[in-house]
């Protein structure tokens, strides 16, 4: 695991983008795992810039979502759908027919995982897989006790999470009790992983996902069996670490 601290949002966000252009440089039809929350807005307006100055282009790039509420239509502002195509894709070029995002209102949900894994399947899988973490040390939506073993699935979100995402909605009623989200197996396919966090509020998940006992119940302890993973901090979210001067 690569640990990298930044001095601050905005140069973890322009790090964590440099990363992911150049993936898209050295493999112009790379395949992105994207995600939503609060944590990636910093990168993906950095990834727009860089696309305006010509630096990149997604004319070729495929991406898969980690996961989508259940329930939500599209062009529900709240659904992730929505939140991508505001902060990243309808900035760039990329193609309507390359983007992934499971669908939070199929009938058929666990049709909807298999074809979900399908896709990324044949695609070719994914090159660069980007990650926040969730206070309680979710990643995508695998909540503390998920099977290591789990592939694309309809997950029950965990009360820590409903209350952190309750910032996202008027109230905390309205947020889904659901979710499509990508597996830990899924992700742990993906060849590389840039997991992004910053805030005091995350430093502890941190310190424990990097030196704690790899266990379910801190559903990004798996990480540390990946072999290329790369941990982009702020000076909050690395203040548990100790190790580092905390800029
Ligand atoms: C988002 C996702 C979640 C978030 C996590 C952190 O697609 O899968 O795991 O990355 O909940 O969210 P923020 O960045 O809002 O703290």
């Amino acid at each position: 695991m690569r640990i990298v601290v930044a001095r601050d949002y905005l140069e973890l966000s322009k790090k964590a983008a440099n990363m992911l252009a150049s993936q898209i440089i050295l493999k112009p039809n790379s395949v992105l795992g994207l995600a939503t929350g609060a944590t990636p807005i910093g990168t993906y307006s950095e990834l727009v810039r860089l696309y305006k100055e010509e630096t990149i282009s997604f004319c070729d790039i495929i991406t898969f979502n980690l996961d989508e509420y259940y329930g939500l239509d599209v062009d529900n502002k709240q659904s992730y759908s929505y939140f991508m195509k505001e902060h990243l894709f309808h900035h760039i070029n990329i193609k309507k027919e390359n983007i992934h995002i499971p669908n939070g209102k199929a009938q058929d949900i666990f049709l909807e995982c298999k074809r979900y894994e399908a896709a990324i399947k044949d695609a070719g899988g994914i090159d660069m897989q980007l990650l926040g973490i969730g206070r309680n040390g979710h990643i995508g939506f695998n909540e503390p006790d998920v099977k290591f073993e789990a592939m694309t699935h309809l997950v029950t979100l965990d009360e820590d999470t409903i209350g952190a995402n309750s910032r996202f909605f008027k109230d905390k009623e309205q947020v889904p009790r659901q979710a499509i989200s990508m597996g830990i197996k899924t992700i742990m396919h993906s060849r590389k992983i840039l997991l992004l966090a910053n805030g005091i509020e995350k430093a502890d998940m941190i310190y424990e996902m990097i030196n704690g006992k790899i266990t379910p119940e801190l559903p990004a302890s798996v990480l540390q069996l990946h072999p290329d993973v790369t941990v982009i901090l702020d000076g909050n979210a690395a203040s548990a670490l100790k190790i580092y001067e905390i800029p």
